[in-house]
């Protein structure tokens, strides 16, 4: 099952991914194993075509008359995400946001491990979140040499945001899930994904504003 070159699926195909890996885990939890494109699409808010056309750019994994199984959609859906592998992950910035990720249990269960968080305030070095150390930011190159480090997530102000990414890009960092306001300028072959909640909320405001210009 599956197995196609993941090269050329489009971005707007791979952003769904983690949606369809939601409501099938769900699925699973209420001990549904089986489900048609039809029932699936109306769960999501997809047409069943969509999530055809969808699954097939893997290789495809329904089956005519049967729909899909469930448990192996999951477990192929997961693994195209790269969840059959474990990530060691560090926090840069242990502020508010920062130290709510690292509060958030449900990525480590998803296999991003937490190692540390770091930080340039001495009232934040030396503590602990969740029993991970917040540690000097002069110790980063050291502790990323010693224990291999695939994302760095950047919860620090703007205006030091590029500063700490250089330091990333010398670094064997893979990926940097950004959370800091600013474009940052990274290294080949470094991958990074930006994260903006504010964007999110002005959507919102914009079509709450849309519903009231319409009902007059
Ligand atoms: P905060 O002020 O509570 O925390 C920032 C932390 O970064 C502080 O502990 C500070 O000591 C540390 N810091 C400053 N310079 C540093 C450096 N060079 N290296 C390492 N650490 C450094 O701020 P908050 O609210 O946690 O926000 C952090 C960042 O996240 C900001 O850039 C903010 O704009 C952004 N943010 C983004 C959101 C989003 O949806 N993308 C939502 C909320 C905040």
């Amino acid at each position: 099952m599956g197995g196609k070159n993941l090269s050329n699926i489009s971005i707007a195909v791979v952003r769904r991914l983690p949606k369809y890996h939601r409501y099938l885990k769900d699925l699973l939890d209420k001990e549904v194993y089986r489900i048609s494109s039809k029932e699936l699409g109306k769960l999501i808010g997809f047409t069943a075509s969509q999530i055809r056309q969808d699954l097939n750019c893997f290789g495809g994994f329904g089956q005519q008359g049967y729909g899909y199984n469930v448990e192996e959609l999951y477990k192929e859906i997961s693994r195209i995400l790269g969840l059959n592998k474990n990530y060691n992950i560090i926090i840069i910035g242990a502020g508010n946001l920062g130290q709510a990720i690292a509060n958030y249990t449900g990525f480590g269960k998803l296999g991003f491990e937490l190692l540390a968080l770091f930080d340039i305030d001495p009232r934040l070095i030396g503590m602990k979140i969740k029993g991970i150390p917040v540690l000097n930011m002069d110790k980063l190159d050291e502790f990323i040499s010693e224990h291999g480090v695939d994302i760095a997530i950047v919860c620090a102000p703007k205006d030091f945001a590029q500063e700490i990414t250089d330091k990333l890009n010398k670094k064997n960092v893979r990926g940097i899930w950004n959370f800091a306001p600013a474009d940052l300028n990274v290294a080949e072959g470094i991958i990074v994904e930006n994260v903006n909640l504010s964007e999110s909320l002005l959507t919102l405001s914009y079509l709450l504003n849309e519903k009231e210009l319409l009902s007059g």
